[in-house]
């Protein structure tokens, strides 16, 4: 067992979208919407979706790849893989072992965590203890997701907020000049978990022909009641997790929330007095990516020069769960 030097530090990321791209425009040919509704209630205007036989491990090993390409390190040194995911390829085994298994983390522990859009962030506290514990020196944290196999595309109200994609980072011992994962904050609310959920097609309710004819295998969401519970969560996250890292807002260089909607966007970073110009809004693009969505923003950041070493980020996510969080972290 080694002992604790410093801090855990993100040291690279990556990314990894489907080609396909389904603007509004195409989802005004599937269900009765219009790109005026999308666009002006969500900020979406396109969104990736996997080709037929491109899978969440598919793209989930893609980020992860060009994360340890922008790392430097061989795939043979990844000493932890942790896939969050709320589209599992299959319900056994983890879908972090088949990433592992195409990207050649030989020598990795590879298992999946499941806490929805705020998957990610939860996967960073993790590979945080891990690495600061002296437990494990490179850890892989990527968030994948197909929400294109999970989607209704009969229900106007859910299929057209959500897309495909995976990012990555990898979490590694910090240099010890101040770059770290300073504060996490997390936490949950099981008993709203009907708000946001998949009712059938689990061990609770198997997916029978009844099931299937009510598209219970597909999310469902109360949207207007997640959106007032994400703005409050959100917002009281990210005060606490400032605290915990003895920071104030003016201090943060860019916030990236979880692109869900771009008036949570605006509610949230309006209540804590953040200007439009650090925050980054990617939504447009790639709508929600549920636990996906905070590293390909985190990666689009850094590649946009928005970011670099140094820069002091705050992150913040919030979904199905509900769970909810926020990372202030110095790059
Ligand atoms: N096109 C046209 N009309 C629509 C559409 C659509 N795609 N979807 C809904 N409408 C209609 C509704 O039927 C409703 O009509 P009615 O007034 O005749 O009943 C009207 O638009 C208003 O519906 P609301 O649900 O009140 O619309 P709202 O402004 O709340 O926007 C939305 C809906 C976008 C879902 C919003 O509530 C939201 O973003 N919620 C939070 C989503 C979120 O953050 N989820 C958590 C992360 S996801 C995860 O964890 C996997």
């Amino acid at each position: 067992m080694k002992h604790p030097t410093s801090r855990a530090m993100i040291s690279a990321t990556g990314m990894s979208v489907p080609d396909k791209v389904v603007t509004n425009a195409d989802f005004e040919r599937i269900v009765e919407t219009t790109d005026e509704w999308i666009t002006s209630r969500t900020g979406i205007r396109e969104r990736r979706m996997c080709a037929e036989g491109e899978n969440t491990a598919d793209m989930a090993a893609e980020a992860g790849r060009r994360a340890l390409e922008d790392a430097g390190l061989p795939p043979e040194d990844v000493e932890i893989l942790i896939l969050s995911t709320a589209t599992p390829d299959h319900l056994l085994p983890a879908t972090a072992c088949e990433a592992q298994a195409i990207l050649g983390c030989e020598n990795a522990a590879a298992f999946d965590i499941s806490a929805a859009c705020a998957g990610w962030l939860y996967g960073v506290a993790l590979a945080d203890a891990m690495v600061t514990s002296g437990m494990h020196d490179n850890v892989l944290i990527i968030g994948s997701e197909k929400m294109s196999a999970i989607l209704d595309y009969t229900d106007r109200t859910t299929c057209v907020l959500f897309g495909d994609g995976a990012g990555a980072a990898l979490v590694t011992r910090g240099n010890g000049n101040g770059r770290g994962i300073l504060a996490t904050h997390m936490r949950t609310n099981g008993r709203q978990a009907h708000l946001l959920w998949r009712p059938a097609g689990g061990a609770a309710m198997p997916s029978t022909d009844v099931t299937r004819s009510e598209h219970m295998e597909y999310v469902k969401q109360e949207g207007r009641e997640v959106f007032k519970q994400a703005v409050v969560a959100m917002e009281d996250s990210c005060r606490r997790v400032l605290e915990i890292a003895g920071m104030t807002i003016s201090d943060i260089d860019l916030v990236i929330p979880h692109q869900a909607n771009i008036r949570i966007i605006d509610a949230v970073t309006k209540r804590l007095e953040v200007d439009d110009e650090r925050v980054f809004v990617n939504i447009d693009r790639y709508g929600n990516t549920s636990s996906a969505s905070i590293p390909i923003a985190l990666d689009e950041a850094r590649r946009q020069g928005r970011v670099g070493a140094g820069s002091k980020l705050l992150m913040t996510a919030f979904g199905g769960g509900l769970a909810w969080g926020a990372s202030v972290v110095v790059l």
